[in-house]
């Protein structure tokens, strides 16, 4: 059914949204309307003071309850939602996470508590009660040992819990189709890809979106207008994640978390870049597609992506193509994908070379800090191997480096035949020192970063007798 009004329900309540600019960041519209227990700190994704929670459907099908910046969604992406914010979480008292963090002394100013409450509140539910549920959380007084004693000490989910309730009586149907106009803007949800095609063929001016925490930044710091938004969160042939025996297909537009959670254990080189990209309320909602989509030279996939020669199938009106993600990197911010194109699947082999009999393959992130922050330099690297220790297939790929990201194809092919020792790598540290020409920039020097390039394979190697191979 196609809906042309922007309804959503806040803590219970359905409300339908009249004359309102659907690219209004979801925290500006809480905080005009009144509810402004939810916080703006950085307004970037950053600090997660502005965390709501959203009901939305989990990597095994169920509903859960997941955190989210509400400073980076555009108001019209709630369309059909149900979400909590701070405000709707005490209910006849205060809930169990608000009770532990009051218990232990969570909270000092308070700004940020909100936001911690609503990562708690996710976890409580979700189970993962670890230090990484509140990572996109930042708190300026308190110290974080009191708020992790109280996600810590928190009880299993009592059996008469309402909240617990509420997520098994959830409906069961997907996001509705939307085609919404507020204050000259227009926001579409299509539930179909050709019906995505069908409306950038009517709207070359109009804009893909699919979890927006890239674009959101765009939307609040650099107030750019977007008279026209494609929503591919609800568009079915860009969502499912299909394993087979030799490759697995992952939709453009399904949540990292999702795919973390999913093809856990499948690719040890994308569990490990997946753990240490963004935090968990940017991935709840950043897909595949967006990262490939925003063709930036530091997006922390590409690297693994070309490790592990993945393709990128993409599609328009005159039809599909599959193009290697080696060939997708066109130039700075450029790609292969016409402005005509929608990236709809990304296929990521999982065959050895032949001859191989193992393969060592493994992710490196060197960032300002541990987790929510852009790379200085990602790399991820892949070796086939045989029974005789001898590399039959090398992949190193970088981001950080270059003007997009790449690979160091000479010294790939310098890999090929040698056996992996010690000795193979300090022979190819030097040519791997000198095999980028990257820049300075704020967060690092060019020099630092030719470093990381030689030192990350190294490191490679004396990680490697500990890593998991695969065959
Ligand atoms: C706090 C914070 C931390 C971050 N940390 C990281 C990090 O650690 N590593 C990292 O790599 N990135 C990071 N990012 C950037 C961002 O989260 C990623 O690039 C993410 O993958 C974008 O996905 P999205 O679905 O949100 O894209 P959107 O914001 O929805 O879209 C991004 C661009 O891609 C286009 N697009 C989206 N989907 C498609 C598609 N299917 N076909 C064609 N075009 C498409 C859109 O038109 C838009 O131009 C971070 C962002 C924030 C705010
Ligand atoms: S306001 Fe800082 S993450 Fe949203
Ligand atoms: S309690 Fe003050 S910033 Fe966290």
């Amino acid at each position: 059914m196609l809906e042309t009004a922007l309804t959503l329900t806040i803590n219970g309540d359905r409300l339908s949204l009249d004359n309102i600019s659907p690219t209004l960041t979801l925290l500006e519209y809480l905080r005009q309307s009144g509810r402004i227990g939810t916080k703006e700190g950085c307004a970037d994704g950053d600090c997660g003071a502005c965390t709501i929670v959203v009901v939305g459907e989990g990597a095994d099908g169920g509903w859960q309850y997941q955190a989210m910046n509400s400073c980076l969604i555009p108001l019209g992406a709630m369309a059909g939602r149900q979400l909590i914010t701070v405000e709707g979480v005490a209910q006849g008292g205060l809930h169990p996470v608000q009770a532990k963090m009051v218990e232990l002394g969570g909270s000092q100013c308070g700004y940020c508590t909100p936001g911690f409450i609503m990562s708690m509140f996710a976890s409580y539910y979700d189970g993962q009660r670890d230090d990484l549920a509140v990572e996109g959380n930042l708190c300026r007084c308190t110290g974080y040992l009191p708020i992790r004693r109280a996600l810590q000490s928190l009880q299993p989910v009592d059996a008469e819990d309402p909240w617990q309730a509420r997520l098994a009586q959830t409906d069961a149907d997907g996001l509705p189709a939307l085609d919404y106009q507020g204050q000259g803007q227009r926001f579409y949800r299509p539930t179909q890809l050709s019906q995505v095609l069908a409306l950038m063929a009517d709207h070359p001016e109009a804009t893909l979106v699919a979890g927006a925490t890239d674009l959101g930044l765009e939307l609040t710091h650099r107030r750019q207008q977007y008279p026209v938004l494609i929503s591919l969160e609800a568009v079915e042939e860009l969502h499912g994640i299909q394993p087979a025996a030799t490759e697995v297909t992952i939709g453009a537009a399904v949540p990292l978390s999702q795919i973390k959670a999913t093809l856990h254990g499948v690719f040890p080189a994308l569990d490990e870049m997946l753990h240490w990209f963004a935090a968990r309320q940017v991935r709840n909602r950043a897909t595949l597609g967006g990262n490939l989509g925003t063709a930036s030279p530091i997006g922390d996939l590409p690297p693994v992506l070309l490790a592990l020669d993945a393709t990128v199938t993409l599609a328009s009106t005159a039809g599909q193509r599959t193009v290697a993600i080696a060939d997708f990197f066109t130039g700075y911010r450029q790609t292969l994908r016409q402005p005509d194109e929608v990236i709809v699947s990304i296929t990521i082999p999982k065959t050895l070379a032949p001859g191989a009999t193992r393969r060592l393959s493994q992710s490196y992130k060197v960032g300002k800090r541990g987790t929510d922050d852009i790379s200085i330099v990602a790399a991820t690297f892949t070796l086939d191997l045989d029974e005789h220790n001898t590399i039959v297939l090398a992949r190193l790929a970088y981001g950080g480096v270059a003007a997009t990201p790449v690979r160091a194809i000479a010294i790939e092919t310098a890999l090929i035949g040698q056996p992996w020792t010690a000795e193979t790598v300090q022979a190819v540290k030097s040519p791997l020192h000198n095999a980028f020409t990257p820049l300075s920039d704020l967060r690092a020097s060019a020099g630092y970063r030719r470093q990381l390039v030689a030192n990350l394979f190294e490191k490679f190697f004396y990680e490697s007798a500990s890593l998991r191979s695969t065959s």
